[in-house]
């Protein structure tokens, strides 16, 4: 039987409450010895600052490392409003973006059947949607040299970002886009804005030659970053895997995360390059919606992103597509039957679950499915 290594780090907030219903799902597979999972769990984000003074210890860092796939809740909270800039929460997660070599950052957003009504847009809009967001993760103005205040000596201080992309970064980041097209509906709409940045000229240029030269059977669209935005509150099933670069992926994936009826719906998967030996690929799984302190504690977090999150690492990183298939049927189900938390109420589905009930609810219909 395969056997995996799997680091939690819940993080703040609803972090540990979602990530709970995970473990429920991990410690019913490893009873039925349908995997052996070997788990641990170490500290990120406030938590971690908390304990350590920092935003994740080396020796959590040693543990990401060496694990499987890492499953990260969420990060921040007012509490930690005032801590220096480099230990703050969302430095821990930056960091294990940057030093696991996470690049690609694939964030799907489907609408399932029974949400049409949840979405704050038409049902006819969202139906039925199914797109890809492949976001760069490890580039950009993220993580960009100078990134600064300095002060300017008269009263005025000098914020500076900045945005930098090699041409390798695009050109992998692109590979992974055309690879996941050709397996889904085979167009790829690249989003940049070449039309007042020079990376977004770069960026277009080197889409365009790796799309030429390795996947011309592939359809490519080029898009500005701000028309995509509008394109996807307007049509978003024109689209299919959406590439973009670090920051512009941030926004739009806020954007696509909505049309499914909640930020608490969307899962991520953060990949890095395969190995030259082994072909592992370090990996991360997310949910995109952060750690909503307004409601933690209050058992009215939406376990959903962080579970398909959890189906996300079985398909990526663990070879386990079956049992990922099984759990997006088991989550569609249980909406089907009108299980909502809070996010996903709406007037003919009103909210009747907790975050326990929803994680139960989803465990028991996949252990009927098993
Ligand atoms: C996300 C989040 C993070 C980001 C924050 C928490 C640093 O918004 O994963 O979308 O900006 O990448
Ligand atoms: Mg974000």
């Amino acid at each position: 039987m395969a056997s995996f290594n799997l680091l939690y780090l819940p993080g703040d907030g609803i972090g540990p409450e979602v990530m709970a219903e995970v473990k429920k799902i991990v410690a019913w597979m490893n009873a039925q010895g349908i995997a052996r999972f070997e788990t641990d769990q170490g500290l990120v984000g406030g938590s971690a600052h908390d304990a350590h003074g920092k935003a994740i210890s080396e020796a959590d860092m040693a543990k990401a490392q060496a694990a499987d796939a890492v499953l990260f809740g969420a990060v921040g909270g007012p509490k930690w409003d005032k801590v220096p800039y480099d230990v703050r929460p969302e430095a821990g997660l930056l960091r294990l973006r940057k030093d696991l070599g996470l690049f690609a950052n694939l964030r799907p957003a489907i609408c399932y059947p029974a949400l049409a009504d949840a979405s704050s847009l038409k049902k006819n809009v969202v139906e039925g949607l199914d797109i890809l967001i492949v976001r760069e993760l490890t580039g950009g103005v993220y993580f960009g040299e100078p990134k600064t205040i300095t002060d300017l000596g008269n009263g005025q201080k000098r914020g500076i970002d900045t945005q930098v992309y090699d041409t390798f970064e695009i050109e992998r980041i692109a590979r992974v886009a055309f690879d996941l097209a050709r397996t889904r509906r085979n167009k790829v709409s690249s989003a940049e804005k070449r039309n007042v940045m020079k990376t977004g000229v770069l960026w277009n240029e080197v889409v365009t030659r790796i799309h030429k030269e390795e996947y011309a059977s592939v359809q490519l669209e080029h898009v500005l970053a701000d028309n995509c935005a509008m394109q996807l509150v307007r049509w978003p099933k024109q689209y299919d895997v959406i590439v973009t670069d670090n920051l512009f992926g941030d926004v739009l994936s806020d954007v696509a995360a909505m049309l499914t009826g909640s930020l608490g719906m969307l899962p991520s998967a953060s990949l890095g390059a395969p190995d030259a030996k082994t072909k592992r690929r370090k990996s991360l799984y997310e949910p995109v919606h952060g750690s909503a302190p307004d409601i933690a504690g209050t058992g009215a977090a939406n376990p959903i992103a962080m579970i398909a999150s959890f189906g996300m690492a079985l398909r990526y990183s663990l070879a386990m597509g079956e049992w990922a298939d099984r759990l997006d049927a088991a989550i569609s189900a249980v909406l089907a039957d009108g299980l909502r938390t809070r996010d996903i109420a709406s007037e003919t589905a009103p909210a009747n679950a907790t975050t326990t009930q929803m994680g139960d609810a989803i465990l028991k219909a996949l252990q009927s499915r098993a």
